[in-house]
């Protein structure tokens, strides 16, 4: 009776013992109630003008989320000497960024000062996914944004040649599982990939075969009459699935037929566990739609920043 007491007393106390300082869904529903329709308009009216702006935005949070955790640093411009993530190399296809810059402009006329840019990236993903016809989720908020971005922290980024083990290792490190690892390369339902980024598995794979002997032949021919051994044209490329403006379950469809772009992809192939997963989602969307709400919170949790910025490509 004592310890239950004692138990329940520490519980009214410390209701969430481990969220210090941590994010909550509804941050911003005093704070700034028009925080929610702004970046949302801010979203479906890009996306309106141009169909890539949900897969720049979701690449991005991802992006910004794995270095320094979720504190708006992919957004900060180089200044001088100091090279920012933005600049460095695997930037090829962030995009959208503008998008950002507009919902932070009609948030500081509505809520100076209130709203950081990284709840702004949290959320706008979010809405990319929704817009795409993909799941809603409400999303924690209250991160802060960083004052520090340097190319050289884009080498922490997962490579699209890496293995199962250095796939979950680099995940790991993040603090996501395995499961996280599967759900969240569902990312991969939208968007382009550059010709350099799968370049591995069309030429000159390894010393015995041409072309990665896991791709669908008719699928790596496609790709190698697109993207030739030397190709010379510059924003050459190929959509990451099928339906690649729809977020839907077709990314582990496709993987299964050996239809996927990048080794990475085609890494979650190669352990039981992982492929187990892969076969789960690629049989129901809701069972992906579900792991993937879950490991996004997770990975956009991660948090580091320290200021509100006023503008979300300079540090105050
Ligand atoms: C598992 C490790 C991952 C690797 C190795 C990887 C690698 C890549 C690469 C190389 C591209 C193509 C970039 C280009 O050619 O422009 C890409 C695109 C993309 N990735 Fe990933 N990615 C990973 C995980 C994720 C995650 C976790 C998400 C989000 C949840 C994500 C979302 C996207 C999206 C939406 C695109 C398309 C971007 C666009 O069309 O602009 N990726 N990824
Ligand atoms: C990517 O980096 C290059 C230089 O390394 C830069 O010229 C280019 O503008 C960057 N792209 C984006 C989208 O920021
Ligand atoms: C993955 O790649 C690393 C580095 O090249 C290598 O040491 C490791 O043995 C590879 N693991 C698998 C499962 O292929
Ligand atoms: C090339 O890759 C294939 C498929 O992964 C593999 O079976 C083969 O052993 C590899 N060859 C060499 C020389 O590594």
């Amino acid at each position: 009776m004592e310890v239950v007491v004692a138990l329940s007393f520490a519980f009214l106390v410390f209701p969430f013992p481990s969220a210090v300082g941590a994010l909550s869904s509804n941050y911003y529903d005093h704070k700034c109630p028009q925080f929610e329709s702004i970046v949302r308009g801010a979203v479906e009216k890009a996306t309106s003008n141009d169909k890539t702006v949900p897969s720049g935005l979701l690449r991005m949070h991802f992006h910004d989320c794995f270095i320094r955790g979720c504190d708006g640093s992919v957004l900060l411009n180089s200044k001088g000497k100091n090279k920012a993530e933005k600049d460095g190399p695997p930037n090829i296809s962030l995009h959208a960024l503008y998008v950002i810059d507009n919902a932070k402009k009609a948030l500081e006329v509505e809520c100076p000062g209130v709203v950081s840019c990284a709840d702004i990236l949290a959320t706008v993903a979010r809405d990319a996914v929704v817009v795409s016809g993909g799941p809603y989720w409400e999303v924690p908020n209250g991160r802060k944004d960083g004052r520090i971005s340097l190319a050289s922290d884009t080498r922490q980024l997962p490579a699209p040649v890496f293995n199962i083990s250095q796939l979950k290792q680099n995940f790991a490190q993040k603090g996501l599982s395995t499961k996280d690892l599967v759900a969240l390369s569902g990312g991969h339902t939208l968007g382009f990939a550059h010709c350099s980024t799968f370049q591995n598995r069309i030429h000159n794979f390894n010393a015995t075969h041409d072309v990665d002997p896991t791709l669908n032949p008719f699928f790596a021919s496609r790709l190698r009459s697109v993207c030739p051994a030397h190709n010379k044209v510059r924003n050459a490329g190929a959509p990451l699935d099928s339906s690649n403006l729809i977020f839907d379950n077709a990314y582990y469809k496709l993987l299964l037929q050996g239809k996927s772009m990048f080794s990475s992809d085609q890494a979650l192939l190669t352990t039981p566990k992982t492929k187990e997963l892969v076969s789960k989602f690629a049989s129901s969307r809701k069972a992906f739609e579900r792991a993937f709400v879950s490991s996004m919170i997770k990975m956009s949790s991660l948090t580091g920043g320290e200021e509100i910025r006023r503008d979300c490509r300079v540090v105050n």
